[in-house]
């Protein structure tokens, strides 16, 4: 991957950016507005958000606001929603969809997302989204937060193989077991927390190599996760973060400084376990 624009092709689906803007934890309005706006501006073609995160409204402006200023087209951009896990079930999983197309101002979403594998409702969810994406309703449909033991109870069931699993990753969360899974099934595997959510910045290895690069720690990260074939969804509100995470194309990190930052792994999460979670 050479440039902000470099995609990947999904089993199905169109295709789907390395790099995203992530809008966990963004308030609705202004400031969700801005960020979207600035990320489309800057060269930004995902955008990453969710029901549960009450912003869809902004960030469906901020998207209107970003294609007015480049010229871009709907087709231009990549949007991912997710069903949350209340919205969980058949007839209710696309109530939800629908609910969040009208939040966004958008006729379909290129990515549709389970949230959360909630226990015995996450294979009737995703009956739900084989239906959208069967009558075209949607442009693609995945998952998240799935371990191998959700992939292999769904993949079972499933006529659509999800296109994405979107999980917490980054150097303390390496997860090289659930990365050779979904390459063997042609599942994309899509990092979130990839800088996670900022206790990883002050990491003296990845210092070490930022330095002699000089690039900062955040761009080694984000870097170390493209280059170990993981698409990424960073959050910022602020736009000078917001354009510095994305200049990751003109460097590519050697073997050595790969395995430096892999060998962080302390397989530790700041999210919950997906097969541990009360929500
Ligand atoms: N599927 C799921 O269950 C799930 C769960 C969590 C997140 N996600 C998605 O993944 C996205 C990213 O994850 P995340 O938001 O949890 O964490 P993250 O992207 O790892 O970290 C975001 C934090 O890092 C700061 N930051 C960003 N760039 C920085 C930089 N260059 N230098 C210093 N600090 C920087 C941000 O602050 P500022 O905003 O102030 O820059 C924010 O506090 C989310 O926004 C969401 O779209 C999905």
């Amino acid at each position: 991957m050479k440039h902000l624009q470099d995609t990947i092709q999904l089993n199905h689906g169109k295709a789907f950016p390395w790099l995203g803007l992530g809008v966990f934890q963004v308030e609705d309005g202004d400031t969700v507005i801005a960020a979207v706006e600035e990320a489309i501006v800057v060269g930004y073609r995902h955008i990453d958000t969710a029901a549960i995160y009450q912003n869809e409204e902004g960030v469906g402006e901020g998207i209107r606001r970003g294609m007015k200023r480049t010229g871009l087209q709907r087709e231009d951009l990549f949007i991912t929603s997710k069903l949350w896990n209340a919205d969980q079930g058949y007839d209710s999983a696309i109530a939800a969809y629908e609910k969040s197309l009208k939040n966004l101002g958008l006729e379909k979403l290129d990515l549709y997302l389970i949230h959360w594998p909630v226990e015995n409702k996450y294979l009737e969810s995703w009956k739900a989204l084989e239906f959208l994406y069967n009558e075209g309703r949607v442009g693609a449909i995945g998952v998240s937060n799935f371990h191998i033991h959700h992939l292999e109870n769904l993949l079972k069931d499933a006529t659509v193989k999800p296109a994405i699993n979107q999980v917490e990753r980054h150097p303390r969360l390496v997860q090289n077991e659930l990365k050779s899974f979904l390459d063997k099934n042609g599942i994309q595997a899509v990092a979130w927390a990839p800088l996670m959510q900022g206790e990883i910045l002050h990491e003296p290895v990845i210092q070490a190599i930022a330095d002699r690069a000089g690039k900062s720690v955040a761009q080694i990260v984000l870097r170390w996760q493209l280059q170990s074939g993981w698409a990424t969804i960073p959050k910022s509100i602020q736009a000078k973060r917001i354009q510095s995470n994305a200049e990751i194309f003109d460097f590519s990190l050697n073997d050595t400084d790969m395995a430096a930052i892999s060998a962080l792994d302390q397989h530790r999460r700041v999210g919950p376990d997906p097969d541990n979670f009360d929500f």
